[in-house]
């Protein structure tokens, strides 16, 4: 359960951010993406999405914002599962609305790596807190759960990025690592940016 009252500025920037939500039927889970991503922004000093730059983590090259970034990867993982149904003429057998939701989640935990307090206490003294203190693979997991959202969607929070090395990655979580992965890569081979490979 979140301990905190959500801002309402800030839950419904998450909704006009995420321009897929609006295609969402599952309300349940529509309102809890929307308190989730409200809850770690507002709790890491930031009011909107926007705010982030369009990077993979702090050291990256940015491109637009960081919005840009989640759509590019909602809109990747919806295609890839649409493109191989429809070449493949089968069910897969994901929820389509789940996938939405696992992308659009997949880097809730970058306030906390972003933010820029944050950053500089853990640079001053790595020693103690370490560098990230905590990536935003682990920080998305404890917002997600403690937001109460699908494990489906905890499981790609916690194991998108090479965390999930670690673990065998569900099937919504490979989807949104190469969305996510694919859309880096290409960008850096497009445009020239400077994407490091994990
Ligand atoms: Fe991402």
């Amino acid at each position: 359960m979140i301990p905190v009252s959500l801002n309402e500025e800030i839950r419904k920037g998450v909704e006009i951010s995420f321009p897929s939500l609006k295609e969402m039927k599952n309300r349940e889970l529509k309102e809890k993406i929307l308190d989730a991503w409200a809850y770690s922004l507002q709790i890491n000093g930031y009011t909107k999405v926007e705010e982030m730059p369009g990077s993979g983590m702090p050291e990256a090259s940015a491109l637009g914002d960081q919005s840009m970034h989640i759509n590019a990867v909602v809109y990747n993982a919806l295609s890839i599962y649409d493109n191989l149904s429809r070449a493949y003429q089968m069910d897969l057998g994901l929820d389509r609305e789940l996938l939405l939701a696992c992308a659009v989640c997949h880097d809730i935990g970058k306030p906390y790596e972003y933010n820029k307090e944050n950053r500089a206490r853990w640079s001053a003294d790595k020693k103690h807190t370490g560098f990230p203190n905590v990536r935003h693979p682990a920080y998305g997991a404890f917002i997600a759960l403690t937001a109460e959202l699908p494990e489906e969607v905890v499981h790609v929070c916690a194991n998108h990025s090479p965390e999930g090395r670690f673990v065998t990655r569900s099937g919504y979580a490979t989807i949104v690592h190469y969305a996510d992965d694919g859309s880096w890569f290409s960008l850096a081979s497009l445009l020239d940016l400077d994407i490091p490979k994990l």
